[in-house]
């Protein structure tokens, strides 16, 4: 163990860069969701996703980064976050109608590729892609600024992290979780993730963690994504921007900054590991009698037995006041990658 690591370690500098809530961040809520979800949900994985490896669910947890970024995925980009029209640091919240627009949002996509990833009447290969996507999304919408429409989620606020200039949105997603676990190998992952886990089964979340699936109803697919995306957006208010973003532009947030950050950064992505575990159980067993023992303590969610709720076409709201419509154009226009070179968003 403590070679391999070492010898990763000297390979760091020869590994392409990380990116997003970063491969480091999306694997490790692949590997908690693998130690939790039940053996009938592990085989409906393995057999749909084609991988019976002991890193099924994390071996995929990226690639929807990387289909956004091909020609036939582009249409995806806007599907990895919801603009929340709030207004942080004094307000935080997130309206579906208000803040889904018509091109849809993380949480539409959520409801959407839940019951796409169940529907054994589409071929194959879509039934896997929605699969990807559930893994992916329900990782990102535990990052705060993947719920966040201040200056773009973050990504025009300009900061300094260790001395490299890059911006405040990058630092939640890679920075910050790379430089606590000292690397974003998978073996990486797959250590902060069993260090994780054991602070949700006796450690630091036991108790805590019985609340997490709280809000979750497996008939209703935006219903459950919106409960995660307002737990996540929160953190934007008390802890991401708690003096607004003008106290962070321009400044170097590797001090205090970070040490206030990362108990955030642990456990948003140990719920997020957690929530897809048990999400992951409702999509392979339809959605009834949902069994999610994992390794012992998960709680069931609520059962109500009926059939996942079709997620209507989104229609753009028309109640917006003028500077959102302004705060949806600007967001736009930036497109939907972050401003760091070879950083996505
Ligand atoms: C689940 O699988 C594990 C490992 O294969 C096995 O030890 C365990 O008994 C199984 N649990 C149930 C409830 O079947
Ligand atoms: C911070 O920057 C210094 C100087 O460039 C470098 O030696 C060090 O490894 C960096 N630390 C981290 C955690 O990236
Ligand atoms: C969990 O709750 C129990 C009972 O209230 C308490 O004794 C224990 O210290 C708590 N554990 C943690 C880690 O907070
Ligand atoms: C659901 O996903 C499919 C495939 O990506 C897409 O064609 C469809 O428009 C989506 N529906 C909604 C309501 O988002
Ligand atoms: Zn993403």
């Amino acid at each position: 163990m403590a070679v391999s690591k070492s010898v990763l370690l000297a390979l760091l500098p020869l590994l392409p860069q990380a990116s997003a809530w970063g491969a480091l961040g999306h694997e490790t809520v692949a590997f908690i969701a693998q130690n939790f979800v039940s053996n009938s949900t592990r085989a409906f994985a393995q057999a749909l996703l084609a991988d019976d490896s002991s890193s099924y669910l994390a071996n995929v947890a990226s690639w929807a980064d990387t289909y956004r970024l091909t020609t036939e995925g582009a249409f995806s980009g806007s599907l990895h976050y919801i603009d929340s029209l709030d207004n942080p640091p004094t307000s935080c919240n997130v309206d579906y109608e208000r803040d889904c627009p018509e091109e849809g949002c993380i949480i539409s996509a959520i409801a959407n590729y839940t019951i796409r990833a169940k529907d054994t009447s589409l071929p194959v290969i879509e039934q896997q892609k929605a699969l990807k996507w559930v893994i992916h999304f329900l990782g990102d919408i535990h990052q705060p600024l993947h719920v966040e429409n201040l200056e773009v989620g973050g990504n025009t606020i300009a900061v300094s992290f260790n001395g490299t200039t890059t911006n405040l949105h990058h630092i939640w997603d890679s920075n910050m979780p790379e430089k606590l676990v000292g690397g974003y190998a998978l073996a990486d992952a797959k250590a902060w993730a069993a260090t994780l886990s054991t602070e949700i089964i006796t450690g630091k979340y036991a108790n805590a963690s019985a609340s997490w699936l709280d809000g979750i109803d497996d008939t209703d697919g935006v219903k459950s994504a919106t409960v995660w995306a307002t737990d996540a957006n929160a953190r934007v208010c008390d802890v991401v921007v708690p003096e607004g973003a003008e106290s962070v532009r321009g400044a170097e947030l590797q001090g205090a900054y970070y040490d206030a950050a990362i108990p955030v950064i642990q456990l948003q992505i140990a719920k997020a590991g957690y929530r897809l575990a048990a999400w992951l159980d409702v999509i392979a067993t339809g959605g009834t009698k949902v069994q999610s023992r994992g390794m012992g303590i998960m709680r069931r969610p609520r059962v109500y037995g009926g059939e996942m709720k079709e997620v209507r076409a989104i229609t753009e709201s028309e109640n917006l006041e003028p500077w959102m419509l302004e705060a949806r154009r600007v967001r736009r226009a930036f497109g939907w990658n972050c401003g760091a070179e070879g950083h996505e968003h």
